[in-house]
């Protein structure tokens, strides 16, 4: 949560860092701000305000903010509400500083350093920018402060600081939440990821945790936190520079669901060797598979329902009883894990503190953990003992889409591989899965074709306060999936339930020309769903129906929409109703004329508990 930028060199900074931040925005909006050093007054100039990034570069050319070294900062509120005087840079003596994390012991450190009464602001990063002020007021030098400073804070931190008497130079340490680095001809820039740094740069490197990088317009040095001089290892940005573009849509979120036929196959093609399910690159033999009799699944949002398909597919596949937990619940639970438990957390931006606890907490148990992620190199990935990569690309949209089918499609692997090397499935019917995955991205193509006719069953619910989803079996967690992403980005509230459980309770909400969206797919219990839908139809609900084709329905008139989704084996429906899924959310958004990549409240990395 929250982007950074800096840039050092001989280029205008505010045009770099602004154009930094608004590819960070994802990472946070609620306010943001750039602060850079001015030559003639020899001090750093700080311009803030509350929203988006373009607002702070109106501001900032107004207040001539302008120099060749600064920070910038985009924010997701934490610590204080939305105001001005809470939004980064924030200023303390000589130090400039911006933070992305949270440091928990902030109250503690207040009143231990007596600067209660001096804050201007609400937050944790002022309090932390003191600590840096007075350890640099004390020791009248960089290393020592910093050191002194990060001995100090409890919680986890990316800062970027500038002192006011070292020009031209920007400091940046960090614990958990990530910063990425590069140099180009006219300078050097660091940011929190490669969004933004892969519109500078090709080359990069990632600062450790409790390093200390120093930049200057001629290049990076690294230090350990005792100010000991280390070797940097730069790596290059294999992704496609121009992913991280709209190509044309209006929203990421459109783009993003229009990649996901790509992106399966991304995905699945190096994962299926001789026909099979593999994973010997990323040292998943049979003989590791072997070893486990439990499994774990746990992961936040959008990523636990993936794990939740996840449990269906590798007990139904496989029998291997699976459990599954959200991150933020299993890291303060009692989940019962030994060494022959494989823990696997799935998380697109590898960065969910959440997840990255459980991962710790299952290390701490004994278990082995596999990470399913889609940023390289991220924390979630580094830690666990085994990592398979989605290769969805680029995820700008808050609104997981793409993201989410490719975990899906590791799933179906996976589950695969595990009933393959449990003789729970031969390796004749284990080729023909393969090959009905392969066919996946047909299906979603043709649901991508059929765009405008799901549009029109979004204009269905678009002036509606509550939806409800139903469905049963893999329907049911398809339904979790799209009712998320409905409330997300429209805002209308809307609940998924087992379809069979509506008549325990909720079914009382339901009166004239409340929509319920029924996912009908499975054929083995399509008959039970219908009957589901005529219990709500005749309590007078709105009904649209995303059938299976094929799926008989007698008077199909009787339902107020129906939409038909191309035929699939059952395990394989999930797929084409989730991308029908996803643009009923989206187009119900971009109706109500809201900002669908960047829903209120929300930031795409959540590095917070
Ligand atoms: O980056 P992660 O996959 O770990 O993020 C977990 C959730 O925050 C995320 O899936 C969230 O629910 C989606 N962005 C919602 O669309």
């Amino acid at each position: 949560m929250c982007g950074i930028m800096g840039y050092t060199g001989n280029n205008d900074a505010r045009e770099i860092i602004l154009k930094g931040l608004s590819a960070l925005e994802y990472r946070g909006y609620d306010s943001a701000g750039i602060g850079i050093y001015d030559n003639a007054t020899g001090k750093v100039r700080v311009s803030k305000c509350i929203g988006k990034v373009k607002n702070l570069a109106s501001k900032a050319e107004k207040e001539n903010i302008s120099g060749s070294c600064g920070i910038g900062h985009t924010r997701w509120a934490t610590h204080g509400g939305v105001t001005e005087e809470n939004a980064h840079p924030h200023q303390v003596g000589k130090v400039t500083l911006t933070h992305n994390g949270i440091i928990e012991n902030y109250e503690e450190l207040a009143s231990e350093f007596g600067i209660e009464e001096n804050l201007v602001s609400e937050t944790d990063t002022e309090v932390a920018c003191s600590v840096f002020n007075h350890y640099y007021n004390k020791y009248k030098e960089p290393f020592k402060a910093i050191y002194k400073a990060v001995k100090c804070f409890r919680g986890t931190f990316a800062f970027t600081i500038i002192f006011e008497d070292i020009p031209g130079k920007i400091f940046a340490v960090r614990n958990v939440s990530p910063i990425v680095a590069g140099k180009t001809e006219h300078g050097t820039m660091l940011a929190s990821d490669l969004t933004a740094l892969s519109l500078f740069t090709k080359e990069y490197m990632v600062l450790g945790e409790y390093q200390i990088l120093v930049m200057d317009k001629d290049g990076l040095e690294l230090y350990n936190i005792h100010g000991e001089k280390l070797d940097i290892e730069y790596l290059t940005i294999d992704w496609d520079m121009d992913a991280a573009t709209k190509k044309g849509f209006p929203f990421y979120m459109e783009k993003e669901i229009n990649e996901q036929p790509e992106a399966f196959l991304n995905t699945v093609e190096p994962h299926c060797v001789n026909g099979l399910p593999d994973f010997t690159e990323e040292g998943l033999t049979d003989d590791v598979f072997k070893k486990y009799d439990r499994i774990f699944i746990t992961a936040c949002g959008t990523a636990m329902h993936s794990g939740q398909v996840g449990k269906g597919l590798i007990e139904h596949l496989a029998h291997i009883p699976v459990e599954t937990e959200i991150a933020s619940e299993f890291i303060y639970g009692e989940p019962i894990l030994d060494e022959k438990t494989l823990v696997i957390s799935v998380s697109q931006s590898g960065e969910t503190i959440d997840t990255l606890t459980a991962v710790h907490k299952a290390h701490e148990a004994g278990a082995d953990t596999l990470g399913i992620v889609n940023v390289h190199g991220t924390a979630i990935a580094r830690e666990s003992d085994y990592v398979i990569y989605t290769s969805a690309g680029p995820e700008i949209a808050v609104a997981s889409t793409k993201a989410y089918t490719v975990q899906l499609a590791v799933f179906y692997l996976l589950a695969a591989k595990l009933a393959l090397v449990k003789g729970r499935m031969t390796e004749d019917k284990c080729r023909s899965f393969m090959k009905e995955l392969m066919s996946v991205p047909e299906k979603i193509k043709k649901v991508i074709k059929d765009k405008d006719k799901v549009h029109k069953l979004a204009t269905r619910i678009v002036e509606a306060k509550n939806v409800f989803m139903l469905g049963r079996g893999l329907d049911y967690y398809a339904i979790l999936e799209g009712s998320l992403k409905l409330k997300e980005v429209s805002y209308i509230h809307s609940e998924a339930l087992p379809a069979g459980e509506i008549k325990h309770g909720t079914i009382a909400l339901i009166s004239d020309e409340t929509p319920v969206i029924l996912s009908v797919t499975q054929d083995k219990l399509a008959a039970k769903e219908i009957s589901n839908a005529k219990e709500v139809k005749s309590r007078g609900a709105l009904v649209i129906l995303l059938i299976k084709d094929g799926v008989e329905l007698e008077n199909e008139d009787q339902w107020d929409a129906v939409y038909r989704l191309p035929a699939d084996s059952d395990e394989l429906m999930i797929f084409s109703v989730t991308v029908a899924l996803q643009f009923i959310a989206y187009f119900t958004a971009l109706d109500l004329g809201l900002d669908v990549d960047k829903p209120r409240n929300l930031a795409k990395v959540v590095t917070v508990e």
